[in-house]
């Protein structure tokens, strides 16, 4: 077992002294547990360079203490029932002074002060409609190992470190053909730099583009997470409003084409099914987007994170095949078609951006594991991805007329519901005479989970509208979510 204690040799307190002080606290402060092994006196006084007999006068004091004990033949452990006396004993003066001196912090750790980290959790409901969940217990989990064990018994270069910033050039060539096919991408495996996902790449861009102060425009209502990473970069955004038809790009354009206006550096959309009121951006304002960007320099940052699930419509073409001056950074991510821990994402770039993202990349965290990446490469290859996402369009499809039947027949004019076209997710609003907080309160007695739409929103907006998730649930858990969620808003 490898022990790691802090000595001072210039320190007055004797070395076996503090031999004893560090064992002591380590026990005491739970980081060695009761029936534990510590090191013998020999393996100790090798790794901390200090004599034998120093450490056993050490150890000899704890045994005497009834801290640590000898089980014959098998070595000295932490006591296994320490007394409670010996857990409350007085605190023992550290061996290295502790600094008390407040520790100064970047810009970008002060702008997280005023931006707390909200992780997704959700309250824990019997059904939770939560979002963002594709059906994790339809993922082809054998198919997935088989392909896993395929590579580690193949050979063993994954094992070493990568010798592209971008990521393996395999998966980028899969990846590029698969967004020609299925979403009228127009690149080049050289176009593209892996990431560790969405929050990634926006963080990325960001680095490369922007300076503290600069302005980025984004939906209002957006994805609240893309807002974090922006705030993080200390810029000012500018909230666009979003209609049935997508980012309202009339008011963006009549705002920012002024000549008094900061340039707008990036703009953050979601054209296919905008989040989280599921709008589809019409092609007109698709193409004066794009012409607003070649006007104005500015950068559209296209996060396509869920638009292979689209129902009954034919799939809508992604905005970057449209355009034709490396306006557009399209950002796409496995999380919700196969899982949202593999955390492989990929950002399809204008080529003269590519260098400075893929060092950023580099510089930050190196590489993506090698393994997923052939596994993933494979995966794509051989068709399995696509046949994935047709089997898990209809599951979805299902799952989707199930919760708009529901909502319709309990709620009835009481309903409005928003993008049920695509996507894994729903938006609702409802029309009672309720406030939001009532409504969760009451939908939670009630043992179903709804996750407000409120925090999407920068403007006011959102108080009674929600995004219930539908991609995890089966069939007649979103009957039975619906029948329970009726009867609780109805009562009284
Ligand atoms: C709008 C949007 N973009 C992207 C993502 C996926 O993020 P990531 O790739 O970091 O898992 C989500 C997940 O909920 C999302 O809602």
């Amino acid at each position: 077992m490898e022990l790691t204690l802090n000595f001072d040799h210039d320190a007055a307190m004797p070395l076996h002294r503090q031999v004893y002080a560090e064992l002591r606290r380590s026990i005491l402060t739970g980081r060695l547990l009761p029936g534990q092994r510590v090191p013998s006196t020999r393996s100790l006084a090798q790794s901390l360079g200090i004599s034998r007999t120093t450490i056993t006068q050490g150890y000899d004091q704890l045994l005497s203490e009834g801290y640590l004990e000898t089980r014959h033949g098998s070595g000295t452990f932490v006591c296994g029932q320490l007394p409670d006396m010996l857990l409350q004993t007085e605190a023992i003066d550290p061996i290295v002074a502790p600094t008390t001196a407040a520790i100064r912090l970047s810009q970008y750790a002060q702008s997280m002060a005023g931006n707390p980290l909200v992780l997704q959790t959700y309250p824990d409901a019997e059904i939770s409609f939560r979002y963002g969940r594709p059906a994790l217990q339809h993922f082809p989990i054998g198919l997935w190992r088989k392909l896993l064990s395929r590579h580690c018994n193949a050979d063993t270069e994954w094992l070493d470190y990568a010798l592209d910033a971008q990521g393996d050039g395999g998966l980028r060539t899969a990846i590029a053909r698969y967004l020609g096919r299925a979403r009228a991408v127009q690149c080049d495996p050289s176009q593209i730099v892996l990431t560790n996902g969405t929050q990634q790449g926006l963080d990325l861009i960001l680095r490369v583009l922007t300076e503290p102060g600069d302005t980025i425009a984004l939906e209002d209502p957006g994805y609240l997470s893309a807002r974090k990473v922006f705030l993080s970069h200390q810029v000012k955004l500018l909230p666009i409003p979003v209609d049935e038809s997508g980012l309202v790009v009339e008011y963006l354009t009549a705002l920012t084409t002024a000549s008094s206006h900061p340039p707008v550096r990036l703009l953050s959309v979601t054209p296919s099914h905008q989040f989280p009121t599921g709008a589809t951006l019409s092609l007109s304002r698709r193409l004066a987007l794009l012409q607003w960007a070649q006007q104005t320099g500015a950068i559209i940052i296209e996060d396509d994170y869920d638009s292979e699930y689209r129902y009954g419509d034919k799939p809508i073409p992604a905005l970057q095949g449209l355009d034709s001056s490396d306006s557009v950074i399209y950002m796409g991510t496995f999380s919700k078609v196969l899982f949202p821990s593999l955390r492989i994402g990929y950002l399809v770039l204008p080529p003269q951006l590519v260098p400075f993202v893929a060092q950023a990349k580099w510089l930050s965290d190196r590489q993506l594991p090698m393994l997923e990446q052939k596994v993933l490469t494979d995966f794509i290859e051989a068709g399995h991805l696509e046949s994935h996402i047709r089997k898990m369009r209809s599951h979805y499809d299902r799952r989707r007329q199930v919760l708009v039947q529901a909502l319709q027949q309990h709620f009835g004019t009481q309903v409005t519901i928003l993008g049920e076209k695509a996507g894994i997710h729903v938006m609702v609003r409802f029309s009672l005479d309720l406030t939001g907080a009532a409504i969760i309160a009451r939908s939670l007695q009630a043992g179903v989970g709804i996750v407000p739409a409120s925090p999407c929103y920068l403007a006011d907006g959102g108080d009674r509208a929600f995004i219930l998730g539908y991609g995890e649930l089966e069939e007649a858990a979103i009957i039975e979510g619906i029948q329970r969620l009726a009867i609780a808003l109805h009562s009284g």
